[in-house]
C-alpha cells in the first residue's frame, strides 16, 4: 500500500495544491500584468520579466487565476533553461501545480526539455532535504516538528487503535475509514520484490529475510512457496493482523519469528540480539516519511554486510510523475548517505486491472492513478563505503560522517533496469 512520501515531499504534493488554490485565490497582484509576466516567460522576453520583477519580485511566482499556469511552468513548457534558474531564485516555487495538476516539472518533460527536467529536479531534491532538516532538527530543539507530521495526509496517528476490516470478496485490508491498508492487486509487484530479495541466493547461502509490516501477507506467501526462507522474521504491530496471522498458522510455520509490535520497538532488540538478515522488506501503513527515514537508519544494523539486499514498497508521491521522480532521488540521496547504493528496476504493470473500477469500489482513497510503470527500489551496499568504514575503524577516529556526501551521487534518474512483472 502507499508508504508515506518522502519527509518532505508529502508536504510538496500535498502543499502545492494548497497553494495554488491559495495564490490563485488571493492575488494582490493585477490580473492582465500576472498574464503578461507568464506571456514573457514562454517568450523568454527578459526585458519584460526584469520589468515586472522590479515592480514586485511576487510576479516570479504567481499564478493565473483562471489556468493556474505559473510563470515557472510557462518557462519550463518552453524550455528556456537560464530563465528557469532565474526564476526558482527569486523564490518561484518548484512543485507549484495548476488546475490540472501539473506543475512545472511535468511541462518540462510532457515536452522533452531534459536539461530543464534535470534542473528542477535537482531543485526539488536540494529543497526537499533542507526541509526534511529542518524539520529533523525542530523536531530535536522543541521535541516536535516545525510542521504538524500528524496533518500529513498518509499519515494516522490512531491507526493501531482502529479495527481492520476484509472488503466483500476479501480483496483489500481496510482501516476504520475505509482506506486500504493492502490490496491484493499487489501481488505482481510483491512478487518482484521477493524475486529481488531472495532470487540471487542459491542454496546453501543462508536465505535470512525480514519483512516489515505483514498486512494481507502477500509478500511473506511467497517468500514461503517460492524461496523457502533459512529464517523468516514478520514485524507486525496492528492487533488485528496479528491475530489473523495466528488464526492462519503463522507462527507455526518452520523457520518463521513473529515480532508483534511496531518495528520502531523491535528492531533494536534484534540489533541486540544480533541478529542479520540478507534481505529486508518495508511496506508498512500509516506511517510518516520521517519514519521511513529512521528505519533506514536503524536498518544498518541489521542487514548483512557486504551482500545483504533492502527493498521498500515504492508508493511515493503516487499521483504525480514529477514529485515520484523526485521522491526517489531524496530517498536515494539519504540512502547514499548511509553507505547504499540503489537503484530503480521498472516494472510493466498490467494498469486496467488497477484502473477496474470494481478494484476500488468502496475504497476511500485510490492511491494507484494510471501509471503503468513501477519503479521497484533495489539497495545493496556500497563497497567502497563499507571498505572506507572498515578503515576507518581499524584507525583512530570517528570520522565516518566525512564519508557520506549528500551532494555525491550524479544519477537522477531512477530508471536503470528493466524487469517485466508477471
Ligand atoms: C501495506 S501493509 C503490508 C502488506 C504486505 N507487504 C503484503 O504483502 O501483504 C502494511 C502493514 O504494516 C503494518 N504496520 C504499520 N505500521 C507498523 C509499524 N510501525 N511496525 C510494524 N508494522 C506496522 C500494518 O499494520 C500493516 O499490516
Amino acid at each position: 500500500m502507499a508508504t508515506p512520501l518522502t519527509a518532505t515531499a508529502a508536504d510538496s504534493v500535498a502543499a502545492p495544491a494548497a497553494r495554488d488554490s491559495e495564490a490563485a485565490s488571493s492575488s494582490t497582484l493585477p490580473m492582465d500584468a500576472v498574464r503578461q509576466v507568464i506571456d514573457a516567460c514562454a517568450q523568454n522576453d527578459l526585458a519584460c520579466i526584469e520589468k515586472f520583477l522590479q515592480q514586485d519580485a511576487l510576479f516570479a511566482c504567481q499564478q493565473d487565476l483562471e489556468t493556474g499556469l505559473s510563470p515557472l511552468m510557462a518557462a519550463s513548457q518552453a524550455g528556456h533553461l537560464n530563465l528557469v534558474q532565474q526564476l526558482l531564485e527569486h523564490g518561484a516555487p518548484w512543485n507549484a501545480i495548476d488546475r490540472q495538476g501539473k506543475c512545472a516539472g511535468n511541462y518540462a518533460t510532457d515536452n522533452q526539455h531534459w536539461n530543464v527536467v534535470n534542473l528542477l529536479v535537482d531543485w526539488g531534491t536540494r529543497a526537499e532535504l533542507i526541509l526534511g532538516e529542518l524539520q529533523r532538527s525542530q523536531q530535536r530543539i522543541n521535541g516536535k516538528a516545525a510542521v504538524d507530521l500528524t496533518q500529513d495526509s498518509s499519515t494516522k496517528p490512531d491507526y493501531l487503535q482502529q479495527s481492520l476490516h476484509y472488503n466483500a470478496d476479501g480483496t483489500a485490508l481496510l482501516d476504520a475509514d475505509e482506506d486500504a491498508v493492502m490490496m491484493e492487486w499487489e501481488r505482481p509487484i510483491m512478487r518482484a520484490h521477493a524475486q529481488v530479495l531472495l532470487g540471487d541466493i542459491v542454496p546453501p547461502r543462508p536465505r535470512r529475510v525480514l519483512n516489515v509490516g505483514f498486512g494481507m501477507g502477500i509478500i511473506d506467501t511467497i517468500l514461503q512457496s517460492d524461496f523457502q526462507p533459512t529464517q523468516h522474521y514478520i514485524i507486525e504491530a496492528h492487533p488485528d493482523v496479528y491475530q489473523k496471522m495466528i488464526q492462519d498458522g503463522w507462527d507455526e510455520k518452520q523457520g518463521v519469528t513473529i515480532c508483534h509490535g511496531k518495528w520502531q520497538n523491535v528492531l533494536p532488540q534484534l540489533a541486540a540480539s544480533k541478529v542479520e538478515f540478507d534481505g529486508i522488506f518495508f511496506d508498512t501503513y500509516a506511517e510518516h516519511a520521517m519514519d521511513m527515514e529512521d528505519f533506514h537508519r536503524q536498518m544498518t544494523d541489521i542487514l548483512v554486510k557486504p551482500g545483504g539486499i533492502y527493498s521498500f514498497f515504492n508508493g511515493l508521491a503516487p499521483d504525480n510523475l514529477f514529485f515520484h521522480g523526485v521522491a526517489c532521488n531524496v530517498i536515494k540521496l539519504q540512502l547514499d548517505k548511509l553507505g547504499f547504493d540503489t537503484e530503480f528496476l521498472t516494472c510493466q504493470i498490467q494498469v486496467q486491472n488497477i484502473n477496474n473500477d470494481k478494484v476500488w469500489q468502496g475504497i476511500r482513497r485510490k492511491y494507484w492513478h494510471n501509471r503503468d510503470v513501477y519503479y521497484l527500489p533495489r539497495v545493496t551496499w556500497n563497497q567502497e563505503f563499507l571498505g572506507r568504514k572498515t578503515k576507518v575503524m581499524q584507525g583512530s577516529s570517528d570520522q565516518d560522517d566525512e564519508t557520506m556526501d549528500m551532494e555525491g551521487s550524479e544519477d537522477h534518474s531512477p530508471l536503470k533496469r528493466q524487469r517485466r512483472i508477471e
